[in-house]
């Protein structure tokens, strides 16, 4: 693509484009797609154009920029600092090093009175020229930008003729400082001190430390990504923990050719550590950008819906959760672990399609405190994104109340509530062509499976959730083929939005077993009988010609 630059002296000058990419339309959680794709000449560029000419506030407003360290992240700093200067912000803050994960940033653009933030993360997805680049757009309130945003702002790439720039060489970002570019501040902030002082609101450090201390050793996985400074700081420093307790906690451009999502494949070497060792009482990792986590126990892992079911029925033993929730949401293909706590407690507990920024709007209006996501999300109204270290601290909170291990938390919370096993599995890169048409088929069969048996129970409900935002009234339609048994149990069909290789099709899967049932079972074989169903009623193995899974949760 070629362009021609043309100067005016006072607001940096116009490069033209030649034609508009046509494929900028931002998917579950921002812009992802291939480093290398993100080189390709004016491709960032125009992108970031497309923001500044949509944001609200833009001229005379405060924008925070940083990501999570992967490569591209210094270059499109760079360019974020030029073009924000060139559309008259006032001011951009920026990190250390452009270090900043996606909650520490919702609480910077929250505690700033921002107009929003450009967050550079893929994510999980694995990072380096070879990998994965993506930028995220948060709005004033923190949170990941509204569907609305994010159309307008692809609606905008599709006739973009122009962008707006202004020479300027880079700004050191190796140190804390302020500079200018012509009337624009940029403050080069330390990205991680806000967050620890939140957290240190939110939880009883003193009681954590003297816990871990006291025999409980833990184990903190940053994957080479956003957290490795937050978490020696937190862990390390604070918490007292001794070194080495955070691994892997050094942020590389290519998280060290490791692939940054904290789950059981990919974090396999600490998954080992807890499930198959005897070092560590407690593990915990999260992602490329600090949002996700994955906590773990001595030869216990806890499935993500689970722990949001635990945080709710624990709250209270976190100081800033005491007086009470004022209530939950998880998303669709979460399990309805926590809708049974939520019940218990007598507060409200809402289902929202997958993707955190539908979160938003419940937190913003008082009438949610915590939410999750079945993939590793878990957060509250701290702040408006989900946050992986603050679920660490969380759970490290109600072990040290309650002084317990992992293992006997999660049988206690059973035999109170009953336990929901569940599945998630994961059909990566599979082309786009079959998987469009497994699940169109599939969508097109849902009317007629009403009443028919299904894994040991019968299809009382099959459909394509359509959900309401109960403060906005805003519809939000096709988010997901459910079948709903009679027993209670559940099987979800999606489609990821954040893959960049072909199709991810996944398959979630849920059943219910009362307290007083077989709360001990290994979760695939609790499963077998759905597994089984859906495979052969979606021709899965089929139609993909994939015998398993890629990644099974
Ligand atoms: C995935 C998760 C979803 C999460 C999103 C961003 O999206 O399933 O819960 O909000 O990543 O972290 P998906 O690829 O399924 O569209
Ligand atoms: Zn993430």
């Amino acid at each position: 693509m070629s362009n021609s630059a043309f100067s005016s002296p006072t607001s940096g000058y116009k490069v033209a484009l030649n034609s508009p990419f046509t494929d900028q339309k931002p998917g579950t959680s921002g812009l992802r797609k291939s480093s290398k794709q993100f080189e390709e000449c004016n491709y960032l560029e125009s992108f970031i154009e497309a923001i500044f000419r949509t944001l609200p506030g833009v001229n005379g407003g405060i924008l925070v920029v940083g990501g999570d360290g992967r490569y591209g992240n210094r270059r499109a700093i760079d360019l974020i600092l030029r073009m924000g200067a060139a559309h008259g912000l006032s001011k951009i803050i920026t990190t250390v090093n452009g270090i900043l994960s996606t909650p520490a940033a919702s609480h910077l653009i929250r505690k700033h009175n921002a107009i929003g933030g450009i967050i550079l993360s893929a994510s999980h997805n694995s990072g380096g020229p070879d990998g994965d680049f993506g930028v995220k757009v948060n709005g004033a309130n923190g949170g990941p930008a509204p569907e609305s945003l994010t159309d307008a702002i692809y609606a905008c790439t599709q006739t973009l003729e122009e962008y707006k720039t202004i020479d300027h060489p880079p700004i050191l970002l190796d140190s804390l400082g302020q500079y200018s570019i012509r009337s624009m501040i940029v403050e080069v902030i330390d990205g991680v001190e806000d967050y620890i002082s939140l957290m240190q609101k939110l939880f009883d450090f003193d009681q954590i430390r003297l816990f871990i201390s006291d025999n409980f050793p833990i184990a903190f996985d940053s994957l080479n990504a956003v957290t490795g400074p937050y978490a020696r700081r937190l862990f390390e420093g604070l918490l007292k923990a001794p070194l080495g307790t955070v691994r892997n906690g050094i942020p590389l451009e290519d998280f060290g050719g490791c692939h940054p999502d904290p789950n059981l494949t990919y974090a396999k070497e600490l998954a080992d550590l807890l499930l198959k060792g005897n070092d560590y009482c407690f593990g915990a990792a999260c992602d490329g950008d600090g949002d996700r986590n994955m906590i773990l126990g001595r030869g216990c892992f806890v499935n993500p819906s689970d722990s949001l079911a635990v945080l709710t029925a624990n709250a209270n033993c976190a100081p800033a959760y005491k007086k009470g929730l004022s209530g939950v949401a998880r998303s669709m293909p979460t399990s309805a672990a926590v809708d049974v706590v939520a019940k218990d407690l007598d507060i409200a507990c809402f289902e929202t399609p997958t993707g955190w920024k539908f979160f938003g709007n419940l937190l913003d209006a008082g009438q949610i405190t915590l939410c999750g996501e079945e993939s590793f999300g878990t957060g509250s109204n701290h702040v408006r994104e989900k946050d992986g270290i603050w679920a660490v601290l969380f759970w490290l909170q109600i072990l040290s109340e309650k002084k317990c291990s992992v293992t006997d938390l999660m049988s206690q919370h059973w035999r109170r509530y009953g336990r929901h096993y569940y599945s998630r599995h994961d059909y990566e890169a599979i082309s786009s062509e079959i998987a469009l048409e497994l699940y169109e088929r599939l969508e097109l069969m849902l009317p007629t499976l009403l009443g028919k048996s299904f894994g040991g129970s019968s299809i009382s409900c099959a459909d394509n959730f359509s959900y309401i935002d109960p403060v906005n009234a805003s519809v939000t339609d096709k988010q997901g083929l459910r079948i709903l048994l009679e027993d209670g149990s559940r099987v979800i069909l999606r489609l990821s939005g954040t893959g960049t290789k072909g199709s991810t099709l996944r398959i979630y899967l849920e059943r219910y077993v009362s307290s007083n049932g077989n709360l001990n079972q290994n979760p695939q074989e609790a499963l077998a009988d759905l597994i089984k169903q859906i495979d052969s009623l979606a021709e899965i193995t089929h139609r993909t010609g994939m015998k398993k899974p890629t990644v099974i949760t």
